[in-house]
């Protein structure tokens, strides 16, 4: 996959907030790290106090782990600082695993040598009739301190900026909201299931942000959307964060993936100049085709100035040819053979012919993620002969609920009672297990062996599927990352470890080909890590330069939650609708994961319904593009290393 580099200073008339775009999390949590550090020094040196405003949430956990490094390695002190937060749960005790204090302290207070008294965070634990007064005083120790120099923020899915969800006024200030749905389900992951999340919060408010001399938003990944709605669409209390387009010192700092959506970026030709690639030129007509509805052989010029391509015409020639040139490319990413169909000589194929059979290897996230995810390819790669081995990355143990550790105990009992096996242990085991989990309080951490056992649920629905797609055992994988094994929905960063476990498996396999779950907008994920552990160890292997490395080719696809845009598709698998239910029945293979599973996320559809609507829709939009219809496709991205 070919990564544009965009020039970070370009601000173009759509946008009506300066945004900063950065390659990825760590280069735009880099930036603002060293924009605070800056603006501590700087203050320090005028014997004057720092006065930050933080936020909490997954985007500024990179942020608080540069600004940690910045004081151990490099000497940064926070002793002038004073912060402020955003926002806290309510009602929620201080010392709760999930609370915003209890967040800030694991992230950065703990970390760094500011004094404690200078920690201010509303408090989550009043009683209500306590809180009115807080808020008032919250405000007024701001302004006694001389005001919020800078202000950190991150950003809802729904625009809520601090806790102000649509709808806050311009000029609330810091009280007691009640949060939207929305948001009680983006934040569903920091607890065990929805119903945990408070329904309350306290919050800064709207005038209390704008009152920040400086604010810097930071968004990652998947917030696309809603910063394109933020900067370039019209200033609305609908959207809280499009309230900052009013703000004279306000920047946003994203990565790549987040700036997806900003016009210059998804639509270039738009806003000035742009190079005219077959990439671009794909985009531009297939998003053009979708657009206005018509298939992309019936694209006329008149089309193409209407929506803004008219340079293309002018450029490249008639409209028909440009819409020929199109077509073709997103016909030929269509293939029944995934692996490469041998014997044939097709220049335009998405894959080489040969070497057939194909070592290829499946790197699967969690246990689950080769089925849901490309259980159709999964199965014609095996059907066609290809030597097919998966390598799952993680033990995926958080996501079992108690119930079924019970329940499989219980049959290990039975089992070893019916052979005549001494169960002394295995009942000790279901013992102690059922004693833990009656006892277990709200959000307490598993224990090892529980934790264990529920690695080995997994490891067997996995076992089952492969056996079920007709995979040999040897050609089953576990690599159970350490850096997943924290027993919390928290993961650690990417360890040396990992890689080399996985380059261990890369050398034994030696594959001619390689799908992993390409979530590069995932920026916290376990998926993001994964994907890091395969690049960096495909790097690290291209370094060496063995001969085997040279002639791999890695496909991506997505994982369960979301679809390649449909112009950036290079390589599309049709299934049959017996396919789609043989797939199906595949990912009914993982009971742990069907019907009530923790961290379900925000999509309330089972796993096999959203892996089935995805396929249905990219076989859709094929169509609406004048392909033949398929019931299904699974699609992917190459990428180059
Ligand atoms: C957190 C806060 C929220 C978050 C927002 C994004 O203190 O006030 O506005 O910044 O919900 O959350 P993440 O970063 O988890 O996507």
């Amino acid at each position: 996959m070919s990564h544009q580099r965009f020039n970070i200073d370009l601000i173009d008339s759509f946008e009506k907030i300066p945004v900063k775009i950065f390659p990825d999390t760590k280069n735009g949590s880099a930036f603002v790290a060293g924009e605070i550090a800056n603006l501590i020094k700087e203050k320090y040196k005028k014997g004057e106090d720092c006065v930050l405003g933080l936020a909490t949430g997954s985007t500024p956990i990179s942020l608080y782990a540069e600004l940690v490094r910045l004081h151990k390695e490099e000497g940064l002190s926070f002793k002038n600082v004073i912060t402020f937060n955003l926002d806290e749960y309510y009602p929620l005790e201080r010392e709760a695993l999930q609370s915003y204090w209890s967040f800030m302290h694991r992230h950065l207070f703990n970390h760094i040598d500011i004094d404690p008294a200078n920690i201010h965070m509303p408090n989550g634990a009043l009683p209500k009739e306590e809180i009115k007064k807080h808020c008032v005083k919250y405000e007024q120790m701001i302004d006694a301190v001389g005001g919020i120099d800078l202000q950190i923020l991150g950003i809802g899915n729904n625009g809520h900026i601090g806790f102000n969800e649509p709808g806050s006024s311009i000029f609330s200030k810091t009280r007691l909201v009640s949060l939207d749905n929305i948001t009680r389900i983006a934040n569903a992951y920091e607890f065990q299931n929805i119903s945990q999340v408070p329904r309350m919060a306290v919050t800064m408010g709207i005038s209390t942000i704008l009152k920040a001399k400086k604010i810097l938003l930071m968004a990652w990944g998947m917030k696309a959307p809603i910063v394109a709605r933020s900067v370039e669409g019209h200033l609305t209390e609908h959207i809280p964060a499009s309230i900052l387009q009013q703000h004279n010192d306000c920047t946003f700092v994203i990565d790549e993936n987040a700036a997806s959506e900003l016009t210059r970026i998804k639509s270039p030709w738009l806003t000035g100049e742009c190079e005219w690639t077959p990439a671009m030129i794909k985009r531009a007509v297939v998003h053009m085709a979708l657009k206005t509805n018509k298939p992309i052989l019936s694209l006329t010029a008149h089309d193409y100035n209407e929506n803004g391509l008219g340079d293309l015409l002018v450029e490249k020639g008639e409209a028909y040819e440009i819409n020929l040139q199109v077509f073709y490319l997103v016909r030929d990413s269509i293939t029944g053979w995934p692996g490469g169909k041998s014997k044939a000589f097709i220049p335009a194929h998405p894959e080489r012919s040969e070497p057939h059979p194909k070592r290829c290897l499946i790197f699967s996230p969690h246990p689950d993620d080769d089925i849901i995810s490309m259980g159709g390819t999964f199965m014609r790669l095996h059907d066609q002969g290809h030597d097919v081995h998966v390598a799952y990355q993680t033990s995926g143990n958080i996501a079992v609920t108690d119930e079924f550790v019970t329940r499989f105990l219980d049959f290990a009992v039975g089992f070893e009672e019916q052979f005549g096996i001494d169960n002394h242990k295995s009942k000790q085991i279901l013992t102690d297990a059922a004693d833990f989990i009656h006892s277990k309080k709200k959000n307490q951490m598993d224990t090892k062996d529980i934790r264990s056992i529920k690695g080995l649920i997994r490891r067997c629905e996995a076992k089952a599927t492969c056996r079920y797609v007709g995979i040999a055992d040897e050609n089953i994988h576990f690599l159970n990352l350490p850096f997943y094994e924290t027993g919390e929905v928290e993961k650690n960063p990417m360890s040396e470890e990992d890689v080399l476990l996985t380059i261990a498996l890369l050398e034994k396999i030696k594959p001619h080909q390689i799908f992993c779950a390409g979530d590069l907008a995932d920026p916290h994920g376990t998926h993001k890590v994964c994907l890091d552990v395969i690049f960096e160890s495909m790097r690290r292997l291209k370094e060496r330069g063995d001969a085997w490395i040279k002639d791999c080719w890695v496909w991506l696809y997505k994982g369960a939650w979301q679809e390649w845009d449909i112009a950036e598709i290079e390589m599309a698998i049709p299934m049959s609708p017996d396919q789609v239910m043989k797939k199906r029945f595949g990912i009914f293979i993982h009971q742990s994961q069907k019907d009530m599973v923790p961290f379900q996320g925000s999509d309330s559809r089972e796993f096999w319904q959203r892996a089935e609507d995805r396929n249905a829709n990219t076989a859709k939009l094929y169509a609406e593009l004048g392909l033949t219809k398929y019931a299904a496709m699974e699609a992917f991205v190459r990428w180059h290393y």
